[in-house]
């Protein structure tokens, strides 16, 4: 194969208790990158579609040519590489779009050079281009990108991941307040140390969601979407958070935090109608406040990367 294309899904990491440590794939849209291979070395972003902003055309910079660049080395083959890029989803929103272009890239470059990598095989390359987007070694939306359904990052040294199967009717709502936070910035944000009463509390929520997933108990999930260490020092940076966070609940959402880094907003609901209640009741506190967005209501989705036959990005 001379040529590959690949597809990432959008994601949420953190999940509320799981900061840094849990995200969920989302079954919707995400960003597809084709890969083809040159007989002269060296790497070229040849197009990048479907975004308003501005990103670099310097396969270096790039967060899917980093990846590309880095499995070629690895694989010390004598190619170069063509890059196309289609974003499909929005830059700095907290749906992963960084980590959707790293994975697809990483994908594809596999299947291109037919390097034989398995998925978890291919993180260490997607994380490449995603520390050009946070300034951070994170996993938590690269993960699910790639695996698909949630995952658990139970440790970083070395990445152990834990992928959970979601439960049937766990829908999930996504509100984007149409500003862009970029996660670096919004890492800064962080307090650098936190208390051990809320360690106590994040950790006991972090155990309670993941027993409520394996599970399928909706009412544990839903006691266990609590972040006592990010959302207190991310909230004030999103428009309308808390009015959206009430909404949701009293629209019998079983729990609403922040989507990543922000600006988007999850809310996770037992049922699509509930789901689709709640993104009503969220999209009418950002109208009060006169703040556009978008919204969707998506399944978990159980599958992640995956190569497009026959495409090009
Ligand atoms: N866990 C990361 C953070 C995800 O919250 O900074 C960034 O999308």
């Amino acid at each position: 194969m001379d040529s590959a294309t690949a597809f990432a899904p959008a994601s949420v990491s953190n999940v509320a208790s799981g900061f840094d440590i849990m995200g969920f794939a989302l079954d919707g849209p995400g960003d597809t990158v084709t890969v083809r291979l040159t007989r002269t070395p060296g790497f070229t972003i040849t197009k990048i579609t479907g975004t308003t902003a501005a990103l670099p055309f310097e396969p270096d910079l790039n967060t899917a040519g980093a990846p590309v660049i880095a499995l070629f080395r690895h694989a010390g083959t004598s190619f170069g590489a063509e890059i196309e890029i289609r974003k499909g989803l929005p830059l700095g929103s907290g749906i992963g779009s960084s980590a959707a272009s790293a994975i697809a890239a990483a994908f594809a470059a596999n299947a291109a050079l037919g390097a034989g990598l398995t998925g978890e095989e291919l993180l260490p390359f997607a994380i490449e281009g995603e520390k050009i987007a946070s300034g951070a070694v994170h996993v938590d939306n690269l993960s699910p990108s790639l695996l698909g359904g949630f995952v658990l990052v139970r440790g970083y040294g070395p990445i152990d991941l834990v992928k959970i199967p979601p439960p049937d009717d766990l829908w999930c709502t996504i509100v984007r307040p149409h500003i862009e936070i970029r996660t670096k910035e919004s890492r800064q944000a962080l307090p650098k140390q936190v208390p051990l009463k809320d360690v106590v509390t994040q950790t006991g929520n972090a155990a309670g969601l993941i027993a409520g997933l394996l599970t399928s108990d909706y009412a544990l999930i839903g006691r266990s979407l609590h972040d006592v260490i990010a959302e207190p020092a991310r909230g004030p940076m999103i428009p309308g958070f808390q009015a959206m966070k009430e909404a949701a609940m009293r629209a019998g959402a079983l729990g609403c935090s922040i989507s990543g880094s922000g600006p988007s907003v999850f809310a996770l609901s037992r049922g699509k109608k509930t789901a689709e209640g709640a993104s009503d009741a969220m999209s009418a506190a950002l109208d009060a406040i006169g703040c556009a967005h978008s919204r969707s209501v998506s399944l978990i989705s159980p599958v992640g990367a995956r190569l497009c036959s026959g495409e090009t990005a």
